[in-house]
């Protein structure tokens, strides 16, 4: 039983990502910062055809969805403050008035929607944790999947890619596991709106055009 006035005990998460910050903000996107984020951040207001992206880095695939489909929500999801200002540029920059901005870990934002109100989730090149010692800090596990299996109603798409072998296996194995997404069976073509994110392109740069783009649908 916890004391007249303390808060209820919510299980620590263990953080999926490697850092908030990096390098201070150049002045522009301080601006930024400081005057556009406070209006687009996540309101917590029910909106349809609600599509999260998790981990958008610096949103050139967010900004570029969004403008391509004007008639959905995004609520992008990141914590990395330079990547945050990065996506403030794209709003600006694109007059983007159907995203949201959410900067804390996703999995919270997960835990508070309703369920069935997700239409779409993407998640692309999440940060693939090699050592084995770090794996239990993969986002994609059991326990995302399953707040995610709550959230989409049949039929939403689930995007997933990578371009670490590992991760790959890894993600194959939870999702062969469930009955709840299914698989289109292919992993090398990518769907035909698919804007090469920051992450890819390094990847493709330096050598490793090994990409993965796995496309499931909510059973
Ligand atoms: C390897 S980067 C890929 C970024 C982008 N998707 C791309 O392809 O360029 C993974 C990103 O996910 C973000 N991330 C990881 N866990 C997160 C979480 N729980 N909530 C929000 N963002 C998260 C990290 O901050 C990082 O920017």
């Amino acid at each position: 039983m916890s004391n007249p006035g303390s808060e209820p005990f919510v299980p620590r998460l263990l953080p999926s990502y490697g850092r908030k910050r990096g390098k201070k903000l150049k002045p522009r996107k301080a601006e930024l910062w400081q005057n556009l984020l406070p209006q687009m951040l996540y309101d917590g207001k029910p909106r349809p055809s609600l599509h999260l992206e998790i981990g958008y880095g610096s949103g050139e695939y967010l900004a570029q969805k969004a403008k391509l489909y004007p008639e959905r929500n995004y609520i992008g999801c990141e914590v990395y403050e330079n990547g945050i200002a990065t996506m403030l540029s794209h709003i600006e920059k694109n007059n983007l008035k159907n995203v949201q901005l959410y900067t804390e870990d996703a999995r919270l934002l997960l835990q508070s929607l309703p369920a069935q109100s997700v239409a779409g989730a993407d998640i692309l090149f999440a940060d693939p944790w090699p050592k084995r010692k770090h794996n239990k800090r993969r986002i994609i596990n059991p326990d995302t999947l399953d707040l995610l299996s709550k959230l989409m109603p049949s039929g939403a798409p689930l995007f997933l890619a990578t371009d670490h072998y590992e991760y790959l296996q890894w993600i194959m194995v939870q999702m062969m596991a469930r009955e709840d997404f299914i698989w289109d069976g292919n992993w090398r073509t990518p769907p035909a709106d698919y804007v090469m994110t920051r992450y890819e392109a390094k990847a493709r740069a330096d050598g490793n055009n090994d990409i993965h783009y796995l496309q499931f649908v909510r059973a």
